[in-house]
């Protein structure tokens, strides 16, 4: 795939640092002095034995070898992988290189990658063996190991660990290892206080059990996994809270990778002595994943766009940011007006990569005063000429769960000074669903509808125009739309029904 390529970002180093190439009297670049710092620093944490990097990167002989490919992909920032737009936010998680560093592989590479003096050779960090996050408290692992098949279509499962937990438990850290990595696509996390999953799973003869949505009523969402997530613990003293005798439930979706494999998935906890020392959440836009968003791509769109706004009903602090969406994916940006008027991006992805689901750390918690909107806007690119695109040729595409369906959300992590805060602000997200159910009805369309059927329970059995005749009898002015006003007491029905309370389990609860 590599070519000769010498970016923008490469040459802009060079120009802006031009002593490195050709400097007289200056000490040449050699691997013992500038560049083992750098590989063992930024690179080596996945380039080495049994890490995600294709290939080890922790000595000279086999940096050397790649030293132009590596001048290539540091230049264009390929590598170190880190999607987020240079220079907009500061995340304390930010593993890109700095100009000065950029410059110095090319420079590396361009003097034909010598060794320089073995005696300045920094020494092989001590890397974690096996957990990142060194020893866990607890393991829980899948009971027995799932068939994944070679084809077919995507799968959604559940499987019950059991913690065995005796008392209340706050955790600060959660590490997910996939089993077999090539089918493991993303997992939930959910605790089950109330044995149902058990039931579930006994009933079902194959290992863990189906089922998606309609049974998390009961289960408490705790965290998710996807692929490219970099495991780290809660910052700010922030904990989750695990009940004694919980059930870990943990949904994986394997997507089917051409060989019949066996996954047995696990996961790591660490505990904590300390409460939380906040109540904390999360803040969704558009939630539920974009599920009522209304996400409908045409066949070739070259960029499609959605847009989401929410405002933040209490004062919080925003501690992290995080976007999701498929392989059409491409800008995903998030903003913050506050109520003073001014705006701060609190993410910009201009080439947003579905290998890469960040949690992006900022260095300083963010205040969002009560009052403060977040818009959120989400670009797809459906043409033939996204290599990503998994359709060939492109087809229309819908929300939906499998990876060649679509999503789109941007997801803040916030803290509350108190719990009736975080409530406050659940409450919210709750409307904010229900007003894009009362959207999505009175459009009418056909493949939203179908999508929310099987969401809806009873109300799915009924038609189309069924469902919508008792929201268009609130169009008191008659103009086939519906006011705030208007829409209040559809918002209340809403609300009291078991449809947000249903999907509120994948989502902020
Ligand atoms: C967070 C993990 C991670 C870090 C950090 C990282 N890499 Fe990689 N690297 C990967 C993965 C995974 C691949 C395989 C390609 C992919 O999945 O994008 C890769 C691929 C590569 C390739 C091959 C590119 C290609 O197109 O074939 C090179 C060269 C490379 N990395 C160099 C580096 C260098 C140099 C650094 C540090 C400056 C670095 N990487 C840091 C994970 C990482």
């Amino acid at each position: 795939m590599i070519s000769h390529r010498l970016s923008a970002a490469a040459l802009a180093s060079i120009v802006l640092f031009p002593s490195l190439l050709r400097a007289e009297g200056a000490a040449p670049v050699t691997y013992n002095k500038d560049i083992a710092p750098i590989v063992y620093q930024n690179c080596a944490g996945c380039h080495r034995a049994g890490q995600i990097g294709p290939f080890a990167l922790t000595d000279y002989a086999s940096v050397k070898r790649r030293a132009k490919q590596m001048a290539e992909v540091t230049g264009d920032r390929t590598m170190p992988p880190w999607h987020a737009d240079p220079g907009v936010v500061a995340y304390s998680n930010d593993r890109s290189l700095r100009p000065e560093q950029i410059a110095l592989f090319a420079a590396w590479a361009e003097a034909g990658a010598p060794e320089g003096d073995p005696a300045t050779a920094p020494a092989l960090p001590a890397f974690p063996d096996g957990w990142q996050l060194g020893k866990p408290d607890q393991v829980a692992t899948m009971a027995e190991a799932y068939t994944v098949p070679a084809e077919g279509k995507d799968i959604y499962r559940k499987f019950v660990m059991p913690m065995n937990l005796d008392r209340d438990t706050w955790v600060k850290a959660v590490e997910f290892r996939p089993g077999d990595p090539k089918v493991v696509h993303h997992i939930l996390y959910y605790l089950d206080t109330s044995g149902k999953a058990r039931e579930m799973d006994a009933k079902d003869p194959e290992p863990g059990f189906r089922g998606m949505s309609q049974s998390n009523g009961d289960f408490r969402y705790l965290g998710g996994w996807d692929v490219g997530t970099q495991p780290s613990e809660l910052p700010f003293g922030l904990r989750w809270f695990i009940p004694k005798g919980s059930d870990l439930v943990v949904q994986i979706h394997y997507h089917p990778n051409g060989k019949e494999t066996k996954d047995q998935s696990s996961v790591a906890f660490h505990y904590s002595d300390q409460p939380t020392a906040r109540p904390w959440s999360i803040i969704p836009v558009p939630p539920h994943f974009g599920m009522l968003q209304g996400i409908d791509i045409p066949a070739g769109a070259k960029e499609h766009i959605e847009k989401a706004s929410f405002v933040v009903p209490q004062d919080c602090e925003a501690f992290s940011v995080n976007a999701h969406a498929h392989y059409l994916g491409k800008r995903m940006e998030m903003t913050a007006t506050f109520p003073d008027g001014t705006t701060k991006w609190m993410l910009k992805t201009s080439q947003w990569d579905f290998k890469w689901q960040e949690d992006y750390a900022f260095v300083e918690p963010i205040k969002l005063p009560k009052g403060t909107r977040l818009d959120v806007l989400m670009s797809y690119d459906n043409s033939a000429d996204n290599p990503a695109n998994p359709t060939t040729p492109p087809k229309r595409v819908v929300w939906g769960p499998s990876t060649t369906d679509e999503m789109g959300v941007i997801t803040l992590a916030v803290m509350f000074d108190t719990k009736e805060q975080k409530e406050a602000t659940h409450q919210a997200l709750r409307v904010f669903l229900a007003n894009q159910l009362i959207d999505r009805l009175l459009e009418g369309e056909d493949s939203t509808f179908g999508m929310l059927r099987g969401q809806l329970g009873g109300a799915g059995d009924k038609s189309m125009e069924a469902a919508r005749r008792p929201l268009l009898a609130l169009d008191f002015n008659g103009d086939a739309k519906l006011s705030e006003a208007e829409r209040l007491p559809a918002i209340a029905f809403i609300l009291k029904g078991p449809f947000i309370r249903n999907l509120g389990a994948i989502g902020f609860d």
